[in-house]
């Protein structure tokens, strides 16, 4: 980790460490690796014309877009520097906006540099697709935002899930989806998606074993000069009310009073600051008021 020795720290401003505080680092923790290892192991199958999908599901910030793009990371098409051709093992792209299956098509070509032309027919957008993804070697198509599908009428979703099992019969690659419990309603809404669709969660953080480990190996990322101590019970039971377990919010309620702790120069978190009477003042929301007030 690259924020937390402490002859590092000593060399940089603080303003330096106030920008280093929020890189995202991914923290490997077993809910999300054990995920991982099964998208791992959908990319060993062997092809067939029914291939399994996986559905993440997770709430808001639950870290489903982290472990994607970690994932992707891992199958990045510049690893080796002597590969003879471009490949690109697995594809990540953000469903559109609105359920409809010519902008979910566009949306993948544009990710592949493919621009559709002007009025192009799903069609041809899928041949297109089809060839790109065997000339690139495509093993895996993950759709992220998968709850978009769920805008629009009861029409529209089910001509937008059509076309989902469509690309599914004729890539003949694994897909998969990440979005909410909604998006998994749609999901198994389908009886004919249902059943490719396995669901894999990313639940709530809860006081246990994990989320020690969880805030031992983030708390040297924030870089500050003394200790915290933030794995302490009290701590970490304060820190799981502010957050209500979900990791995103748990990490940058943790980097904004680190970065008070720099400012300020207390240089480490105070365990008073973790309370909710302190946090109130400070300005912190907790994510099921913010979801509240933005409506
Ligand atoms: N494995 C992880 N390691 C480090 N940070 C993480 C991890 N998972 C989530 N986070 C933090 O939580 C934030 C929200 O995660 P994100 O993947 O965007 O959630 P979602 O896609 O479920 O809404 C990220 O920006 C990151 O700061
Ligand atoms: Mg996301």
């Amino acid at each position: 980790m690259s924020t937390g020795s402490h002859t590092e720290i000593r060399e940089l401003s603080n303003d330096e460490r106030i920008f280093n505080l929020y890189k995202n680092v991914w923290i490997g923790y077993p809910g999300a690796v054990a995920i991982r290892d099964r998208m791992e192991g959908l990319l060993k199958l062997p092809t067939t014309h029914r291939m399994p999908n996986l559905a993440l599901i997770g709430e808001s910030n639950s870290g489903k877009s982290m472990l994607l793009n970690n994932f992707f990371k891992r199958h990045s098409p510049d690893l080796d520097p002597n590969a003879e051709k471009t490949v690109l093992p697995v594809l990540i792209v953000q469903m559109p906006a609105e359920p409809n299956e010519s902008r979910l098509y566009g949306a993948i070509l544009h990710q592949l540099f493919a621009e559709p032309t002007n009025r192009e027919l799903p069609a041809s957008m899928i041949n297109r697709i089809k060839v790109l993804f065997r000339s690139l070697e495509v093993k895996m198509l993950i759709l992220d935002e998968f709850n978009n599908a769920l805008a629009g009428s009861y029409i529209k979703q089910r001509r937008f899930l059509n076309g989902i099992r469509y690309l599914s019969n004729e890539l003949m690659i694994p897909i998969v989806v990440a979005g909410t419990v909604e998006a998994q309603r749609a999901l198994s809404s389908d009886p004919q998606l249902a059943n490719r669709f396995e669901p894999v969660y990313l639940h709530r953080w809860k006081l246990d074993e994990n989320l020690i480990r969880l805030l031992m190996t983030f708390e040297p990322t924030l870089g500050l000069k003394q200790k915290s101590n933030l794995y302490e019970q009290i701590n970490a039971e304060n820190i799981l009310i502010s957050s209500e377990g979900l990791i995103g919010d748990m990490l940058m309620m943790l980097r904004r009073l680190a970065e008070k702790a720099i400012k300020d120069g207390t240089e480490h978190i105070e365990p008073r600051w973790l309370t909710k009477a302190f946090l109130d003042d400070f300005g912190w929301v907790i994510p099921s008021m913010r979801m509240k007030r933005a409506g």
